[in-house]
């Protein structure tokens, strides 16, 4: 199950996300926002951010215009390891050397077909498990 949600500057990739996941028959919890209005993007970076860490969702994705607010959002919180990525090099990366555990995107600053090309990779890649790795890991979380 992986956990979703944008504000309104990542509503329209965020759709397109949607039926990405649709067509690969992957299964999602859409935490919202709902409509373009405009809102505010901790909210949904929290609601993630919490199902990814509680263990009800696997993995998070989450998008707002630029990806940063929400990205910064969602490392405050304990347990997450929320990757911003606009390119397939980083998105495979982060998942092999970080073990991200959200991804974050900028609906305003990439295109829908670049988008799910990283957000396949950072959904597919799995972690290397290297030892050097965890260890990296282990000392972010202090
Ligand atoms: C909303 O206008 C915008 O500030 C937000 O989507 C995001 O880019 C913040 O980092």
């Amino acid at each position: 199950m992986i956990a979703l949600g944008c504000d309104h500057g990542g509503y329209d990739l965020m759709q397109e996300v949607m039926a990405h996941l649709d067509q690969r028959g992957i299964e999602y919890k859409n935490f919202g926002t709902f409509t373009k209005e405009s809102c505010d993007y901790p909210e949904y970076a929290k609601l993630v951010a919490n199902a990814v860490v509680d263990g009800t969702c696997e993995k998070g994705i989450l998008i707002c215009g630029t990806g940063i607010g929400i990205s910064i959002a969602a490392n405050k919180v304990p347990g997450i390891r929320c990757a911003l990525c606009h390119d397939c090099f980083s998105a495979k990366a982060t998942r092999e050397h970080n073990n991200a555990n959200v991804l974050a995107m900028g609906g305003r600053v990439i295109g829908a077909g670049h988008a799910l090309d990283i957000v396949d990779l950072f959904l597919d890649t799995p972690f290397s498990n290297d030892e050097r790795h965890i260890r990296r890991i282990k000392g972010i979380e202090g």
